[in-house]
């Protein structure tokens, strides 16, 4: 894999880096006030035979999260595939480098207690048909809590984790 032209640059984290959290398949880790990574969650697996599937799945992820917010869907701006070096110079961990999807921080919070709000279910259901009438088909887990953020004081639902959403055409 040539780094220089695959990847869009390099960020540097460490085993004590902020994970916002870390789940099934992605693990989350904030890497400046603006941005956050999505890195594969298993990194042990991510060796050489199977890097190439991750890669796939996170280009995926960011073409389809790229077109949609281009098109006006309330999605984190995304800024990259890059490659992210981790435990550099770590005592504990060997170094090792995964492909990792860098964008915007979303402020806010899982909207498990707003389920009912008027205000937000109505800006929800903008969200959702913006993004079908754009050709999307937000994935099977579109709807649940914690693939949306809901901040209240700016009155904005954004919809995260694009990893099962398709485009039609
Ligand atoms: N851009 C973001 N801004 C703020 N928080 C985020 C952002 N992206 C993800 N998170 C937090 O990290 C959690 C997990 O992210 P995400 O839903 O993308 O991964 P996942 O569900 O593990 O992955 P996938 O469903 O693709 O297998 C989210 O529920 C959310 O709490
Ligand atoms: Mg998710
Ligand atoms: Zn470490």
């Amino acid at each position: 894999m040539n780094d220089e032209n695959f990847f869009k640059g390099v960020y540097v984290i460490d085993c004590f880096s902020s994970v916002i959290v870390s789940e099934r398949y992605a693990n989350i880790y904030r890497i400046s006030k603006e941005l956050i990574v999505k890195l594969p969650a298993s990194i042990d697996a991510v060796k050489s035979e199977r890097i190439e599937d991750h890669l796939k799945r996170l280009f995926n992820e960011a073409l389809l999260q790229k077109q949609a917010y281009d098109l006006g869907v309330r999605v984190p701006r995304v800024e990259g595939i890059f490659r992210i070096d981790i435990c550099n110079n770590c005592k504990l961990h060997k170094k090792i480098s995964v492909p990792g999807l860098v964008m915007e921080y979303i402020p806010g919070r899982h909207p498990h207690n707003d389920r009912g709000n008027v205000l937000f279910e109505e800006l929800l259901k903008v969200e959702m048909s913006k993004a079908r009438n754009a050709g999307f088909v937000p994935g099977i887990d579109s709807l649940f809590n914690q693939n949306i953020i809901w901040d209240d004081l700016r009155e904005l639902v954004h919809l995260i984790d694009l990893g099962c959403w398709s485009v039609l055409r």
